[in-house]
């Protein structure tokens, strides 16, 4: 291949079609299976996108019921499950948790082995039940508190302040983490479903799959991205030097978390939804910590905006909400992985669905062929 054919990163290389989800071009417009991402944003829960994703359809109200009713039954740990987890080191990051606790799930499932459409469907049922129970009782660990069981009584979003905090808060700000969840579900041909894709694609399993798709969206150009730009504001600190911060960062070569898109050049379309659910979140609280974080959050768009013309994704709102909703930082991505887990376990059933090993050319450029020296052994 000549250098004009390689395309690094894939960009902008179609390989393979979907039913999942797009961005139509006129609109810029996230759809999930047709539906615009902000129609469902504002009128469905997250587990009906959950089901739509999976099914290709919204649930009807009985299959709502019966979806509910088994993602609520399914939410407990093994106890062996949980021992296990509560003994991976306190040192590593959560998302290294999330990631042991998927391939654990697999090497535990009697299952394992049927990649039938049911049996994955089963499979990625139980691991939308059981990742938030995991994400939940690994922070608590990490301030020292024991884990809360999940509540059957409660829904997806509600549960999951449940057991970070023992209390659930006003439903506005449940409903502002379940648009969050909503947004995040599903977006295409990403870093991290492209990883479950490749890895299903040589008919290995969905667990394994998972797994993999879990260590892509770790990286901070992925799913990294809502921790990093809380660190991020963290270390500008006052408003008044994001301009300067700004300067200072690009000269250092460094990519500011949170802004740029491989899609979505003009901005990202799930940006003004979760901004806008983040600005409710602030004008709640009227702490002035807030206020400050709130006001260096929107000066640091307008420089990169002014600056470079650079605009946020969704892991900018996002980390900022929650931020605010009391969560800590360490569990942003590892919350990513709650919703994501839709997306890619509906890019494995399609994968499966007409499957063919991903397996791309490289141009190589190393040395060329030569002898082995005689005295090497
Ligand atoms: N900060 C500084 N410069 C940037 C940024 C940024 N965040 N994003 C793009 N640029 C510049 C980049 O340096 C390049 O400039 P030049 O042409 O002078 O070299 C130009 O814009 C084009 O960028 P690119 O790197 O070719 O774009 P890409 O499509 O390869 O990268 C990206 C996309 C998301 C990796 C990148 O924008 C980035 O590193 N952003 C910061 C990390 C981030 O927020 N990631 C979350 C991604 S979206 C949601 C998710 O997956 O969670």
């Amino acid at each position: 291949a000549s250098a004009a054919d390689i395309r690094r990163g894939l960009a902008g290389v179609v390989v393979d079609t979907t039913e999942i989800s797009t961005v139509i071009e006129e609109t810029n417009s996230l759809t999930y299976r047709g539906y615009p991402v902000q129609d469902l944003a504002a009128r469905c829960s997250f587990e009906e996108v959950a089901h739509l994703l999976w099914h290709g359809e919204l649930p009807t109200g009985a299959q709502l019921t019966e979806f509910r009713a088994q993602e609520r039954a399914l939410r407990p740990l093994e106890r062996t499950t949980a021992e296990l987890l509560a003994r991976v080191p306190e040192t590593c990051h959560p998302m290294d948790v999330l990631r042991t606790a998927v391939s654990f799930f697999g090497a535990e499932d009697p299952t394992e082995g049927d990649d039938s459409p049911e049996a994955n469907r089963a499979k990625s049922l139980r691991l939308l039940a059981k990742l938030p129970v995991v994400v939940a009782a690994d922070q608590r660990r990490r301030r020292g508190l024991e884990p809360i069981a999940p509540d059957a009584s409660l829904g997806y979003a509600e549960n999951f302040f449940h057991m970070c905090f023992g209390t659930v808060p006003e439903p506005e700000i449940v409903r502002c983490f379940e648009i969050s969840l909503i947004l995040y579900a599903e977006h295409s041909f990403n870093a991290s479903t492209f990883t479950a894709r490749v890895v299903t694609s040589t008919l290995s399993d969905l667990y394994s799959a998972v797994t993999a798709a879990i260590g892509a969206l770790k990286g901070p150009l992925h799913g990294g991205a809502n921790e990093a730009v809380m660190h991020m504001l963290e270390e500008i600190g006052d408003p008044q030097r994001a301009a300067d911060w700004l300067e200072e960062a690009l000269a250092a070569k460094r990519k500011i978390m949170g802004f740029g898109h491989r899609v979505y050049k003009h901005g990202d379309s799930r940006v003004p939804i979760m901004q806008e659910a983040t600005e409710r979140l602030v004008a709640r609280s009227g702490d002035p910590e807030t206020t400050r974080l709130a006001t260096l959050h929107t000066a640091l768009r307008h420089a990169m905006a002014a600056r470079k013309g650079i605009h946020p994704n969704l892991d900018y709102p996002a980390g900022l909400a929650y931020h605010l909703m009391g969560f800590d930082i360490p569990a942003f991505t590892p919350i990513f992985v709650m919703s994501r887990i839709t997306g890619w376990t509906a890019h494995i059933t399609e994968q499966l669905d007409h499957n063919a090993l991903i397996r791309p050319l490289a141009s190589y450029t190393g040395v060329r062929q030569r002898a082995v020296p005689a005295a090497a052994s």
